[in-house]
C-alpha cells in the first residue's frame, strides 16, 4: 500500500504514503448488501453558495460514480464541523476526513507554509496560478506533515484577494488604521502583518467575526468580497477600502491515513478527480467576488478604491524580508514567486 509519485496537473499529486500500516480514519462505514461504503466527512467553513462548497459536492458524486459507490463525501458548510483550528486536529487525529483550510493555519504545523501567506506576495491571479500549478516545487512543503500529522495537502486553491474592512470610516492610507482592532485568521505572519499595517490584530476564528463586529468588540476585520458578503459582515462594518494586502490560497486536505486505506485504484480515481474540482472552485470564485461586491453595495455598504497600497506595502516590507530569508526551503519557494510574478505581471 505504498504510493510513492502520482503526478497530477494542477494538484498536489504527490503524495508520499508513507504510514504503510493502514489503521486510523474513522469514515463512517456501513456495510449494506453490495460491500462497504466510505463516506468522507468534508468540513467547510462558508456557506452552500461558495463555488468551493458547490465544487466539494460535485467532487463527492464524481467519486460516488468512480468507485462504484465505495466512496462518497459529505460535505459540512457553515463551520458545523468548528473552526479551521479545530477541525484541523480532528483531521489529524483521524475524525474528520476532509477539509478546506486557510493557508495561515497551516504555519501551526510547519511553518515555512508562511511564504504563501504574506503580505503582497503575488502579483496576481496569473502569478499564483502558476506557483500553484507547480507540482515539483511544492511537493516537498505539500507532503511534510503526513508523517507527524496524518495531514495530506491535495491542492492550492484560489481565495481571493483580502482587504480590510471596518465600521468606522473608509481607510485611505496607514494612519486611517491606527487604533483599529481588526480580526485576522489565527497565526503568527497574519498577527504581525496587521500589525505592521497599524491596526491592532485580534486572532480568532471566522464565526466570532460578526457577532464581535456587532457588539463592538472589534472594529474590522480583513477578507474577500464573499466572506464580507455572505457572512453578513456588511450589515455590522460597512467601509470595505481595496488594501489589496492579501492573495492566500486556500488548502484541501485529507487525512493521510484515509487515503492511504483506499485501495490503489480507488485512489488513483480520487486523486484523478482533484484537479476538476480545483478548477470548478477557482472560476467559480472569480463570478461569485463579483456577485458578492454588488450585494453588499445593493445593502449599502462602501467600497473605497482610493487606497495609498504602497504605503501599506512599506510598511510590511520588514517582516516580508525576514520571513522569506528565514531558511533555504523559504528562500527557494520566494526565488519562484519571484520569477512567477516577473513572468505574470498583473
Ligand atoms: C477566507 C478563506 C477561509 C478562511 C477565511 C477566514 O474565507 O477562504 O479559508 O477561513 O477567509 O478569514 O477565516
Amino acid at each position: 500500500m505504498k504510493l510513492s509519485k502520482l503526478v497530477l496537473t494542477g494538484a498536489i499529486g504527490l503524495v508520499s504514503l508513507s504510514l504503510a500500516a493502514c489503521g486510523g480514519g474513522s469514515s463512517s462505514d456501513s456495510s449494506g448488501g453490495g460491500g462497504s461504503k466510505t463516506v468522507f466527512k468534508l468540513a467547510f467553513n462558508q456557506t452552500e453558495e461558495h463555488p468551493q462548497y458547490k465544487a466539494a459536492v460535485d467532487f463527492g458524486k464524481k467519486l460516488e460514480e468512480a468507485t462504484d459507490g465505495r466512496y462518497s463525501v459529505k460535505v459540512y458548510p457553515n463551520e458545523q464541523l468548528g473552526t479551521q483550528s479545530d477541525v484541523v486536529q480532528n483531521l489529524s487525529n483521524g475524525t474528520v476526513e476532509m477539509m478546506y483550510i486557510g493557508g495561515p493555519v497551516m504555519e501551526g504545523f510547519n511553518s515555512d507554509f508562511i511564504v504563501y501567506n504574506l503580505p503582497y506576495m503575488f502579483a496576481g491571479y496569473d502569478a499564483q496560478q502558476a506557483i500553484f500549478n507547480d507540482d515539483e516545487l511544492n511537493k516537498d512543503l505539500f507532503s511534510s506533515i503526513e508523517e507527524s500529522k496524518n495531514i495530506t495537502v491535495l491542492s492550492a486553491l484560489y481565495a481571493g484577494v483580502r482587504n480590510v474592512y471596518n465600521s468606522k470610516h473608509a481607510v485611505t492610507t496607514p494612519a486611517d488604521l491606527q487604533g483599529l482592532k481588526v480580526r485576522v485568521q489565527q497565526s503568527d505572519s497574519q498577527v504581525a502583518m496587521i500589525e505592521a499595517m497599524g491596526a491592532i490584530a485580534s486572532p480568532m476564528g471566522q464565526g466570532d467575526v460578526y457577532s464581535a463586529l456587532q457588539t463592538g468588540v472589534l472594529d474590522g476585520a480583513e477578507n474577500n468580497e464573499t466572506v464580507y458578503h455572505s457572512l453578513k459582515h456588511d450589515e455590522v462594518a460597512k467601509f470595505y477600502s481595496y488594501t489589496k494586502h492579501l492573495m492566500i490560497p486556500d488548502y484541501l486536505l485529507i487525512s493521510t491515513q484515509a487515503l492511504n486505506k483506499m485501495d490503489d485504484t480507488d485512489r488513483e480515481a480520487f486523486l484523478g478527480l482533484i484537479p476538476e474540482l480545483r478548477e470548478e472552485a477557482n472560476t467559480g470564485f472569480l463570478d461569485f467576488a463579483k456577485e458578492s461586491r454588488t450585494a453588499s453595495e445593493a445593502a449599502g455598504a462602501a467600497f473605497n478604491e482610493d487606497v495609498d497600497v504602497a504605503a501599506f506595502k512599506a510598511l510590511v516590507q520588514p517582516m516580508v524580508e525576514s520571513s522569506v530569508t528565514a531558511n533555504d526551503v523559504r528562500k527557494k519557494l520566494y526565488e519562484a514567486v519571484q520569477k512567477a510574478n516577473e513572468a505574470n505581471p498583473s
